[in-house]
């Protein structure tokens, strides 16, 4: 159902690979309620395609850019207000990498080359594409910026591994950004705390299929999908949550506040 939400708004949405990316329900529920965006990925993705079809889809243009890079940031946010027609109301960043978990190290035998490339792509990253925005002043006033975390950054998930790590960096960053931006110039900025979704990058993690089945019987509301994540950030995008800065939002069927669950407590028994 479509409430037009967005209709006017301008944005940028980051991390769409494959139809089962949260940024790709995003992207759709989006374009439903009557935004207008510029989709982007790192020049890699491109490659593999699919984004193409996203951007027919909802009749939006495609600029590559690595998250990691200055330039490329600086390059895709002028040209989407020229694209767009203005400035930006809404921008999503949702992209995640750790190269140790790719490789298989352990949390206690990170390669630091890899613990460093991962932290920038995962958390750095999204200092450097608000440090972009800002400099460039290309938010408008009650804009809203959202980044995509899991709750491994407040408890130990072992598989989660340096991940847990890079979010709570992360985590961080909208805190201390979501400051200076809401003072100067009356943007929000949060992080949502999504369930475990089956993506390319949730089932990078070890162990996937084993720990979304337990998230979902531990949760009373079951496990947050990505299209439910979609219609949360749509919320958080609209002008229905004006004041609401600063916050790590949990979106997990009520996952994090759950001590036990009966179902979990009936497998021991
Ligand atoms: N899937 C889950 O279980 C889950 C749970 C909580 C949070 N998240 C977070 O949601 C976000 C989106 O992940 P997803 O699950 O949709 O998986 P996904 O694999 O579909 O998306 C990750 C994206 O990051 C992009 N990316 C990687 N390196 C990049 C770079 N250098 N520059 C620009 N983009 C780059 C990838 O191309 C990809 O599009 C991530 O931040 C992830 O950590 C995922």
């Amino acid at each position: 159902m479509s409430y037009n939400l967005l209709k006017g708004k301008r944005g940028i949405i980051f991390g769409a690979l494959d139809e089962n990316s949260i940024a790709w329900k995003t992207a759709e529920r989006v374009h439903e309620e009557g935004g207008t965006f510029v989709l982007t990925n790192a020049p890699i993705a491109m490659r593999m395609g699919q984004i193409r079809t996203l951007a027919e889809q909802t009749g939006s243009e495609i600029i590559p850019a690595d998250a990691t890079n200055e330039e490329d940031l600086n390059n895709l946010v002028t040209k989407s207000m020229e694209i767009l027609g203005g400035k930006l109301d809404f921008v999503l960043h949702s992209i995640g990498m750790s190269v140790n978990v790719r490789k298989g190290r352990a949390y206690t035998d990170e390669k630091y080359d890899f613990t460093t490339k991962g932290w920038d792509v995962s958390a750095l990253s999204f200092h450097k594409v608000m440090q972009s925005l800002y400099k460039e002043d290309a938010m408008n006033e009650w804009g809203s910026i959202i980044a995509l975390t899991y709750m491994a950054a407040q408890r130990v998930f072992p598989d989660y591994n340096d991940m847990a790590d890079n979010k709570a960096y992360l985590e961080s960053v909208a805190r201390s950004f979501g400051y200076f931006y809401g003072k100067e110039k009356k943007v929000r900025v949060n992080t949502i705390s999504q369930s475990p979704t089956p993506t390319t990058a949730g089932q990078g993690v070890k162990g996937f299929g084993g720990f979304i089945s337990y998230a979902e019987k531990m949760s009373p509301l079951g496990n947050a999908t990505a299209a439910d994540c979609a219609d949360y950030t749509i919320s958080l995008f609209s002008d229905l949550t004006k004041k609401v800065t600063m916050q790590n939002l949990f979106h997990d069927g009520g996952f994090s506040n759950t001590g036990v669950s009966q179902e979990v407590i009936e497998k021991f028994s």
